[in-house]
């Protein structure tokens, strides 16, 4: 049986244990932490394997197959080459890096080598993207609004950006990289940050932007706003929702939940000005009336994670649908994005 090991055993990395678990023709062999406490809880967990604090002993004592890399955005580098250098497939968890030069070191690294790599993107594996990339191929896309807003996560890492490369680096990546994958590369982005709202008093250490405004501009011409906040508290939190606007129609996507589509149905007119009196005196139907939903109903973190593992198996790594390679383009995306924060200037690609 392959082996599998992980590097790093915090949050998502116990979201990849759980999808372990269901996978029986893997040997759970190795996790490392730095926190030696926590791969000892995976151990249990897994029920097999062995805990690690050093990852160069594992790998040594291991020789794992394929390894799992879920470590915060600024810690990666060594970890990587190491991995490429002893040949070892790797998945990997976004953002891979937080500067370009390193990013693109361990691109040319594993294109050097050949070797499979996957990373966690897991939303493009939803059943929700083919008839959204159905409805983008059949209708001229005009232009994107997209949003995501809600608070600050637990880890400690998060609220430094220097540590996490911020909101739209760290979390609406997810976002930017389905942009991506429907509608191609961003040719240019101009983004203006806000701080002041969440204030050190408030949250500790805190020290990022409290929600970012951003416009792309991509190589088609069609254009798109992601507005994204960490601020908000409670009810004040709306769900991650990208309007795709045609002329006659428009989608309505709502990241690993579902897409909605106005318009395609002729009946559907009424969700041009829902909620208001039509000429003829009746009251026009309201949104949750009309439009056709398509609801996400498979488990695409498990799908992810198992595309991997048999691209391992098979040494065919065809129906991954986010190697390194591509991955870091989305990195390159929000990063320019944070680059036009910082200078006040549109950055292009
Ligand atoms: N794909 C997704 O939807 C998704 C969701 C959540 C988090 N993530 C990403 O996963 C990454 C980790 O996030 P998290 O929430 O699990 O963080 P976390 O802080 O909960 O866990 C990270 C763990 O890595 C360990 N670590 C750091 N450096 C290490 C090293 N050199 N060797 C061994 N262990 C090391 C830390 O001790 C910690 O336990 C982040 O980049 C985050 O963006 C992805």
């Amino acid at each position: 049986m392959q082996k599998l090991a992980m590097i790093g055993c915090g949050g998502i990395g116990s979201y990849h244990l759980g999808h372990f678990l269901n996978f029986k023709d893997i040997e759970l062999a190795g996790f490392c932490d730095l926190i030696i406490e926590r791969a000892e809880g995976f151990v249990k967990k897994a029920g097999s394997g062995k805990a690690y604090s050093d990852f160069i002993q594992m790998y040594n004592e291991v020789e794992p197959d394929m390894v799992f890399i879920c470590i915060p955005p600024s810690c990666h580098g060594f970890i990587e080459l190491e991995t490429i250098r002893r040949g070892i497939p790797f998945f990997v968890e976004k953002p891979l890096a937080l500067d370009m030069e390193l990013a693109n070191t361990i691109n040319d690294a594993v294109a050097a080598k050949g070797l499979t790599t996957a990373v966690g993107f897991q939303c493009r594996y939803d059943n929700i993207n083919e008839p959204a990339i159905d409805y983008i191929k059949s209708n001229r896309i005009v232009t994107v609004a997209g949003s995501r807003v809600g608070g600050i996560p637990g880890v400690p890492w998060w609220r430094i950006k220097a540590q996490s490369g911020g909101q739209l680096v760290e979390q609406t990546i997810h976002q930017m990289d389905i942009l991506r994958y429907f509608l191609g590369e961003p040719d240019r982005v101009y983004s203006v940050a806000t701080r002041g709202i969440i204030t050190p008093e408030k949250c500790p250490n805190y020290c990022t932007d409290d929600l970012s405004t951003t416009l792309v501009v991509f190589k088609s011409g069609v254009t798109a706003t992601m507005m994204t906040g960490c601020y908000s508290e409670n009810g004040a939190s709306w769900d991650s929702k990208m309007t795709f606007g045609s002329i006659s129609s428009r989608m309505d996507y709502r990241l690993c939940s579902d897409v909605r589509f106005f318009g395609i149905d002729k009946r559907d007119v009424a969700a041009e000005v829902a909620g208001t009196i039509s000429g003829d005196g009746t009251q026009r139907r309201s949104e949750s009336e009309v439009g056709i939903d398509v609801k996400s109903s498979v488990d695409f973190g498990t799908i992810c994670d198992r595309t991997f593992i048999d691209a391992v198996l098979t040494g065919d790594p065809s129906k991954i649908r986010s190697p390194y390679s591509d991955a870091l383009k989305s990195v390159a995306f929000t990063l320019a994005c944070n680059r036009s924060m910082e200078t006040g200037e549109v950055v292009k690609l």
